[in-house]
């Protein structure tokens, strides 16, 4: 969704600035402002997005605080970024300046956005260029209508002419009742930003070097500055502090669910579903409440999620279910079952129509085709073939404390309850393992291994240590038969 999915019709701009270089104090965090996520990717990663969708020749953004954070986090994004340092935050004015400085005499136009506007979009900016260059502007600025605009820079107009923008702190009563307020977001043309820059005075309320003073300047010398005036006040909005990181996340959240929505997946409760802005989901998906997906999570056709079920990079096949589910990095087949209660973690690959059941983690464990484990297991650095069932309480012991090893379950092969594979060890195809065994050697093809005590019965062991006991008296009223559904299945068993 962040990234602009049809055809650049516009041609490039000269250069995008981001303004990166303030801290973000009210956020109260030991990390740049800018890497603090929305749906899964930092504010950051959003504002290079939407500006790069102009495909500029060039993509600056301007670092102050954090520098080396923010740079790390630009070094791991895909985009072409450079960055130019405003070691001490005069202004915006000033930031703009150090950004032009890495550009040298560039011409054409020049794009300004904040780092710390995470809900802009390549769309609107493109729409930005597109008037500026229609109405010939020598600078153009987004705009919106805002209900309580106090601490915005307030847009004064000739007619649709921008003639001024005085900042808050600087405004007269009279100024601060105008509603329409200056996002902070412009293009230039390059030769103009300069100039304009060039002359920029601190004689302010802040002492700042104030960009919004190149409005005045290029006016005043007969040039035009433009407006466009965007009716989705989302895309102007900054995050300062942890409450508006919170609203925004949740603006942005209910954006995606409601594409989803449009393009066939239901959500049943979309005030307890969050997705991640990368999340593919495929039509009929049914999400179910409490169902986060994050990361590149794909959910393909029919399938059914939750409730209360988190999935990070996990691809789930067209028709699975998974339920009650923690899981990350893994891969559920077509029509398999995972849950409920089910802990998936990095290295999970379940089969088509196999069973992940209640109480069981498995990790690094690549389960074959129609393979089961239903039941209180742990099941780690495993091969399971196809068709395997593995019984309740197993457990994969692949570590001694030193070594992690691997197991191999083949082909049909059936491990009975509450067994124990010592890793590394191999069940080959059609092995069986006799419930509670500890399994310590491989197992050939259609052998059984029992790999535990034999069973000691002591008769009249009660009637003798614990007489007059209630157990004692029900085994004195006791006809010595068998109960009727044991020996039934034993006959089964036998015909
Ligand atoms: C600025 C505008 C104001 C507008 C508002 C919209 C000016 C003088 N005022 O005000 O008209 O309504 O944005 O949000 O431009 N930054 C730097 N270096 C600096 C100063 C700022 O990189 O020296 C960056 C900040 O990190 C931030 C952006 O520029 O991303 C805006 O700075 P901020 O101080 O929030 O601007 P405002 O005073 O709110
Ligand atoms: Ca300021």
């Amino acid at each position: 969704m962040t990234a602009e999915t049809h055809e650049n019709d516009l041609a490039p701009v000269a250069a995008v600035i981001v303004l990166a270089a303030g801290g973000g104090s009210r956020m109260k965090s030991s990390k740049s402002k800018l890497l603090h996520e929305i749906s899964g990717k930092t504010m950051l990663h959003y504002a290079v997005s939407a500006g790069a969708a102009l495909d500029p020749e060039h993509l600056v953004v301007v670092v102050g605080k954090y520098r080396d954070q923010v740079e790390d986090h630009l070094g791991q994004m895909s985009a072409s970024v450079t960055t130019a340092l405003q070691e001490e935050q005069l202004g915006t004015g000033h930031a703009v300046s150090c950004g032009l400085a890495e550009l040298g005499n560039l011409t054409g136009e020049v794009v300004v956005t904040y780092g710390d506007v995470p809900m802009l979009t390549g769309d609107t900016l493109r729409q930005l260029v597109a008037v500026h260059r229609a109405h010939s502007n020598s600078m153009t600025v987004l705009t919106a209508h805002v209900d309580e605009p106090t601490g915005y820079g307030r847009v004064l107009r000739d007619g649709d002419r921008v003639v001024g923008i005085v900042e808050h702190r600087d405004a007269t009563d009279e100024q601060r009742r105008i509603t329409e307020i200056n996002s902070g977001i412009y293009v230039f043309d390059a030769e103009t930003l300069r100039e304009g820059l060039a002359q920029l005075g601190t004689d302010n309320a802040q002492g700042e070097q104030y960009l919004t003073d190149v409005v005045t300047f290029v006016h005043e010398r007969g040039d035009r500055v433009g407006a466009v005036v965007t009716d989705d006040i989302w895309q102007t909005e900054g995050v300062n502090d942890r409450i508006q990181l919170a609203r925004m996340n949740a603006e942005m959240n209910r954006r995606i669910l409601d594409a989803h929505m449009l393009a066939g997946v239901t959500i049943i409760d979309p005030r307890s579903t969050f997705i991640d802005v990368d999340v593919d989901l495929a039509p009929d998906v049914v999400l179910m409440p409490g169902t986060i997906l994050q990361g590149a999570t794909t959910i393909g056709e029919g399938a059914t999620i939750g409730p209360d079920t988190s999935l990070m990079d996990v691809e789930v096949g067209a028709g699975a279910e998974v339920v009650r589910t923690h899981g990350s990095f893994a891969i559920v087949g077509e029509g398999a079952q995972v849950g409920p209660f089910s802990y998936l973690r990095p290295g999970t690959q379940l089969g088509r129509d196999g069973k992940i059941g209640a109480f069981v983690e498995t990790k690094n464990a690549v389960i074959g085709d129609g393979s089961k484990v239903p039941h209180l297991a742990y099941c780690g650095d495993a091969i399971l073939d196809e068709g395997v069932n593995i019984g309740a309480g197993t457990i994969f012991a692949n570590y001694d404390g030193v070594n992690k090893s691997p197991t191999h379950v083949g082909k049909d092969a059936f491990v009975g309850s509450n067994s124990v594979l010592v890793a590394p060890v191999d069940i080959a195809a059609g092995g069986f393992v006799a419930a509670g065994s500890a399994v310590t050697e491989d197992v050939p093809a259609g052998g059984l291994a029992i790999a535990r005590g034999r069973q000691h019965t002591a008769e009249g062991w009660v009637t003798k240590r614990r007489p007059g006991s209630r157990a004692a008296k029900a085994a004195a009223e006791h006809d010595g038969s068998i109960h009727r559904s044991i020996e039934e299945s034993r006959s089964q068993q036998k015909g």
